[in-house]
């Protein structure tokens, strides 16, 4: 499964890039009203510092303003995907850039219904939103699940699932688990990965045996 970062904050996408373990970003308009910068400014910043997918959104609700705000973005950097809401215009507007040859990732879907209209339309990756279906008390993994099932099942489809709203390193597994083909994953959950306390408990005591030889490696 590929990672993704959530977010526009330009520092913390270079410190993961340096880790390696960063094979997209994906922002949303929340995340560049949080920078304080014109989005065209932070989404070229982020395209230089990651080789793959950077997602940035269309903030539009109609098919033409959709079409023009994704070319203007598409023309910020090759590595631009462009993200497009789940509704009516945003399929026609999926379908319309992606035989312009865009990369076009289809957000803010929270039904298998939804995922289905995206791959018919071109879409180059869904978003199911997992962790808001949650916090109304339903099942966002069973999403996941049912969307993978129905592109398994239709091999023209060539849509990427790219698990979103992931609050939790159980998220992340479970989606890895269901199938998803991408996370994309909030910087301080992406941290947590690689967090266990019997990791710390182990290496605080083979340290503190070392340390009492007296040896260094040299
Ligand atoms: C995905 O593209 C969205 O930006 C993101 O995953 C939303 O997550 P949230 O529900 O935690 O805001």
């Amino acid at each position: 499964m590929k990672f993704f970062v959530d977010t526009a904050d330009i520092q913390e996408i270079r410190e993961l890039a340096a880790v390696g373990v960063l094979d997209g970003v994906t922002t949303n308009p929340s995340h560049v009203a949080r920078t304080g910068r014109p989005i065209h400014d932070v989404i070229a910043e982020i395209c230089q510092a990651v080789e793959g997918p950077v997602s940035a959104e269309v903030t539009a609700t109609n098919f033409d303003e959709m079409i023009a705000k994704g070319e203007r973005l598409a023309g910020i950097a090759a590595n631009v995907a462009i993200k497009v809401p789940s509704t009516w215009d945003g399929f026609k507007a999926c379908r319309t850039l992606s035989q312009h040859g865009r990369k076009v990732n289809v957000t803010l879907c929270f039904s298998a219904n939804q995922a289905l209209l995206a791959a018919k339309t071109g879409a180059t990756y869904i978003s199911p939103f997992i962790g808001r279906l949650d916090d109304i008390g339903l099942d966002g993994m069973e999403v996941i699940r049912e969307v993978r099932t129905i592109y398994d099942n239709d091999k023209s489809f060539k849509t990427e699932i790219l698990a979103s709203s992931i609050r939790t390193p159980l998220h992340v597994k479970r989606a890895a688990m269901a199938g998803a083909d991408i996370a994309t994953v909030p910087q301080a959950v992406l941290r947590n990965l690689a967090r266990h306390p019997l990791t710390d408990k182990g290496l605080e005591a083979f340290l503190a045996d070392w340390n009492k030889t007296g040896q260094r490696i040299l």
